[in-house]
């Protein structure tokens, strides 16, 4: 579990990135941070793996306060994959990448040829094996940068704007693949402004604004409510704006359908009575 308590951040320049933040993410739950762009969503997510510290409140991770163990310590539990890729990426080959973060904990060769196996293979990567990382293309360099991460299997994934470069059938696999992930019992979080990502494939939105969390719920209640859409410059989705415009015309036609098959049902539904 994560606890953030009344967490604020100041950056040396004098920025303030954070600005009281409360929110408690239980194991086994999936979260989307929303939010424009300097919300505070990245800074937040580094204060998960102790790469940041509070300046004032308290991060804990499985009750350990964040301020009083090492990231080294951390990264079994929380793995954090960063938004710029190449903030990661420094090996030879894609390969050796996966390798290094394995060797770093101390896993055994026997293991971590394992799991080097098994996590080129689970992100489509078994290609790219002997590739410099820096050869490949944006959308593939986050995938190596994810595998980097996944290989360690951490309890809590966390992924900061993991959609960025990857095309529609890329973006399924993720979605799908973190899916699959969380309901092996661990704790999937992201940062996305993809919001057709967020209410597919998870169950709790968090929406920042200025360094503080201004929404928090299920994706049909937040991600329907124009007041919050407005304050955080999201774009409602499309599925959404089309339930809006026919309860427009359709007495008690529901608003807060997210998702095609919920509408795609009410549609029917209402046709067949
Ligand atoms: N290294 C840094 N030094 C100074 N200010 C920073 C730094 N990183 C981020 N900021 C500032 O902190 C605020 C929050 O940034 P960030 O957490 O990156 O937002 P988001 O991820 O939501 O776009 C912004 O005003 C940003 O300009
Ligand atoms: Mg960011």
């Amino acid at each position: 579990m994560i606890e953030v308590i009344d967490v604020w951040f100041t950056y040396p320049d004098g920025t303030t990135a954070l600005r009281g933040i409360s929110l408690r993410i239980r194991d086994g739950e999936s979260v989307a941070i929303m939010g424009e762009n300097g919300a505070g969503k990245t800074t937040l997510v580094k204060h998960f793996n102790g790469l940041l510290k509070p300046e004032k409140g308290l991060v804990l991770v499985d009750g350990i306060n964040t301020k009083e163990t090492s990231v080294a310590r951390l990264a079994r539990k929380v793995g954090l994959v960063f938004q710029n890729p190449d903030h990661q990426l420094f090996s030879t080959t894609v390969e050796d990448e996966v390798k290094f973060a394995l060797k770093n904990l101390g896993f055994s060769s026997e293991e971590i040829k394992e799991r080097v196996d098994w996590v080129l293979k689970f992100l489509d990567l078994e290609r790219y094996r002997e590739r410099s990382p820096l050869s490949l293309s944006g959308g593939e360099r986050k995938r190596v940068a994810l595998a980097s991460v996944l290989c360690v299997k951490p309890k809590i994934l966390v992924l900061d704007e993991p959609t960025i470069g990857q095309d529609a059938k890329q973006k399924r696999k993720l979605g799908e693949l973190l899916k699959k992930y969380q309901e092996e019992k661990n704790t999937v979080i992201v940062v996305t402004h993809d919001v057709e990502f967020a209410s597919k494939y998870f169950n709790r939105i968090v929406v920042m604004a200025r360094g503080k969390i201004i929404a928090d719920g299920p994706p049909n209640k937040v991600l329907t409510n124009p007041t919050i859409l407005e304050e955080s410059s999201l774009s409602p989705p499309q599925v959404t704006v089309l339930s809006h415009e026919i309860a427009k015309k359709i007495n008690n036609f529901p608003k807060d359908i997210v998702l095609f098959d919920e509408l795609l049902n009410e549609i029917i539904t209402r046709i067949r009575r």
